[in-house]
């Protein structure tokens, strides 16, 4: 197995590769150029140079993850830990088979909306969903996690390589709402303190670490 530091990727057998990532020494740097970017642009924005229409638009980025399911035990924990209430929205960025969704609306009472790219596996989920009689509360959306509406969640659940989380990072800052959870499995979000970090029993398969679950609060 290659592990590459900073950086996840496909491993044997088209499967994803387990890196940890480690905080760069630059990181304080790079957040004050952005806090300082964001005040000249709420500046500008305040005197009408830059209608807030002109915010930049998420453009899609393609597969940044390759399908590989989050254990069962280790997704009801992810709902768990994430607190999903009933009639909360969660929304599961790269759904898979649908495990997320389905779990969410049918042990927890919630909404839910998955992203996911993959034909396949939107078509075997929503034929899930609608087996179980599910389709009121639960929804897969054929699209670009990149473009998901975030602006409702109450829990955003991911299971993405490293590279993906860093871009996601910025869209969560600025379109989660407050009290919003994230719960991002086996990979932290560059930059983000998690609020708590939860190692389950079931070691992953890939590389024998336990599957690891990180939980973050806006
Ligand atoms: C590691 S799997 C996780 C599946 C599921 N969330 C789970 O935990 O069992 C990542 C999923 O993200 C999907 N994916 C990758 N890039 C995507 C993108 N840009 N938009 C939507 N889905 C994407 C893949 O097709 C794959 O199903």
């Amino acid at each position: 197995m290659t592990i590459r530091p900073e950086r996840g990727g496909l491993g044997p057998a088209g499967r994803l590769v387990y890196t940890r990532s480690v905080k760069s020494p630059q990181t304080g740097r790079r957040r004050t150029r952005a806090a300082a970017t964001l005040a000249l642009l709420c500046l500008l924005s305040a005197l009408g140079s830059l209608p807030a229409a002109e915010a930049p638009a998420r453009a899609p980025k393609g597969n940044v993850a390759p399908y590989y399911p989050t254990p069962i035990e280790v997704a009801k924990a992810m709902l768990e830990e994430g607190g999903l209430q009933p009639g909360q929205l969660h929304i599961d960025l790269g759904s898979g088979d649908g495990r997320l969704v389905i779990l969410a609306a049918r042990n927890y009472g919630a909404r839910s909306v998955g992203y996911e790219l993959d034909p396949k596996l939107v078509i075997s989920s929503r034929r899930q969903i609608d087996e179980m009689g599910l389709a009121e509360q639960a929804k897969i959306i054929q699209q670009d996690l990149f473009q998901a509406d975030l602006a409702e969640a109450d829990l955003v659940t991911v299971y993405l390589l490293p590279r993906a989380l860093k871009m996601l990072r910025p869209i969560f800052e600025r379109e989660l709402k407050k009290g919003a959870v994230v719960v991002s499995h086996d990979f932290e979000i560059p930059e983000w303190e998690p609020t708590r970090r939860v190692e389950h029993d079931e070691q992953n398969e890939i590389d024998g670490l336990p599957h690891t679950i990180y939980i973050y609060q806006r």
